[in-house]
């Protein structure tokens, strides 16, 4: 029995809403908190399989959602391709040396930081109850070069989008480095147990339409032909955040299976012009979550109706906030599942 999830994402359309929310594992949960400070630090989680493991089960056993995401970070691929990684408290990560003012080539990879990661999905998978989803992840390449070129995270990722425009070609030989080693990751983590996999582009929405041609639906294309090649049953959500009037052709031509869809975009819209019968998953407003009350159940229910007549898993638009209160996850899911097609 593949669970409501893994049948939703392939395209069925069943009475029930599977839900799991990006994000689900992390600093929300007490039990998260109170791992972290005994183990000192995200990246020591990562690298503690037992521990990471632990926490991508943490959010099922307490809610009991639909799908388990791996508990890992996008930046562990350039951490594998040979830059230093650190997550400093307050402050974001810190990729060193920076793209920008350092060649590609000076890196030195260390293919080996992959491998912890698909022990814990293996851990996981070998936990996790038949009907719930083994849920693999990897940025998408422009998303991760982002964090390459300026060493952190900014605000309009300026700084990178400039370098694209300066020297394109220095910039297409990241793009391209980053899609092998991503191609090889997702396929590590499907053989390790992951059921799906999402390709999280969060900062598909400061691109010109040219740009995004080129540096997201170019490179998410590559990826999934590669992937689907070698696991063609593998389900592939594509998450270009931001990507507003543009996720129509996303969706025609990356060849994901299914989108993931951010708060901004109307539901009715998004509904409407998406190709048709292709999952949706998403889209309520996170600081909706937080604020609770009367606001967040009209809210759910207005995302559920507008996805009614095609697949669709119930998630926020982005990732769940740190400071989001353990009973507004409750009373989210009590709408969810009260709700009903039909
Ligand atoms: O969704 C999940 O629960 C699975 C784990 C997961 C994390 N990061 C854990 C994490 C996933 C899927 C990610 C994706 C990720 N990481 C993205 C794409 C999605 C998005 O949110 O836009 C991005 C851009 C990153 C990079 C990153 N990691 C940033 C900018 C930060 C610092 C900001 C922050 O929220 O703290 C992180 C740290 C991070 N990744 C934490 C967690 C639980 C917080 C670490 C901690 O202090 O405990």
């Amino acid at each position: 029995m593949p669970g409501l999830l893994l049948d939703t994402l392939r395209g069925t359309n069943s009475n029930k809403r599977p839900t799991w929310l990006m994000r689900q594992a992390g600093r929300y949960l007490p039990e998260y908190r109170a791992l972290r400070a005994e183990k000192g630090g995200f990246l020591a989680l990562v690298y503690d399989t037992e521990a990471a493991a632990e926490i991508t089960l943490q959010p099922i056993q307490r809610f009991g959602f639909d799908g388990a995401i791996l508990f890992s970070d996008i930046l562990i691929v350039p951490y594998a391709m040979g830059q230093d990684l650190q997550f400093l408290a307050g402050e974001g990560p810190k990729l060193s040396p920076r793209l920008v003012d350092h060649a590609l080539g000076t890196l030195e990879a260390v293919p080996e930081r992959l491998s912890p990661i698909y022990e814990t999905v293996r851990l996981v998978s070998a936990a996790l109850d038949a009907d719930k989803t083994m849920l693999g992840f990897a940025g998408s390449p422009w998303t991760v070069a982002t964090y390459m070129t300026a060493g952190e995270g900014s605000r309009d990722q300026h700084e990178t989008r400039a370098m694209a425009y300066r020297d394109p070609q220095g910039f297409q030989a990241i793009i391209d480095a980053v899609s092998q080693v991503t191609i090889e990751y997702l396929c590590g983590q499907i053989e390790a147990g992951a059921e799906a996999v999402q390709l999280f582009d969060s900062w598909a929405g400061t691109l010109s339409p040219a740009q995004f041609e080129r540096w997201v639906i170019a490179p998410n294309a590559a990826i999934v032909a590669a992937v689907k090649a070698r696991h063609p049953e593998t389900p592939i959500i594509g998450f270009p955040k931001g990507a507003g009037e543009k996720l129509p052709a996303y969706a025609r031509e990356t060849g994901v299976d299914a989108l993931g869809i951010d708060e901004t975009i109307d539901p009715i819209w998004a509904a409407r012009e998406l190709p048709a019968g292709m999952p949706v998953q998403g889209n309520l407003d996170p600081l909706l979550l937080l604020a609770g009350g009367e606001e967040l159940d009209q809210a759910a229910t207005h995302v559920l109706e507008a996805f009614a007549e095609r697949p669709h898993v119930f998630n926020l638009g982005h990732g769940i906030g740190q400071h989001t209160p353990i009973a507004h996850v409750e009373r989210l899911l009590a709408t969810v599942r009260g709700w009903s097609r039909g």
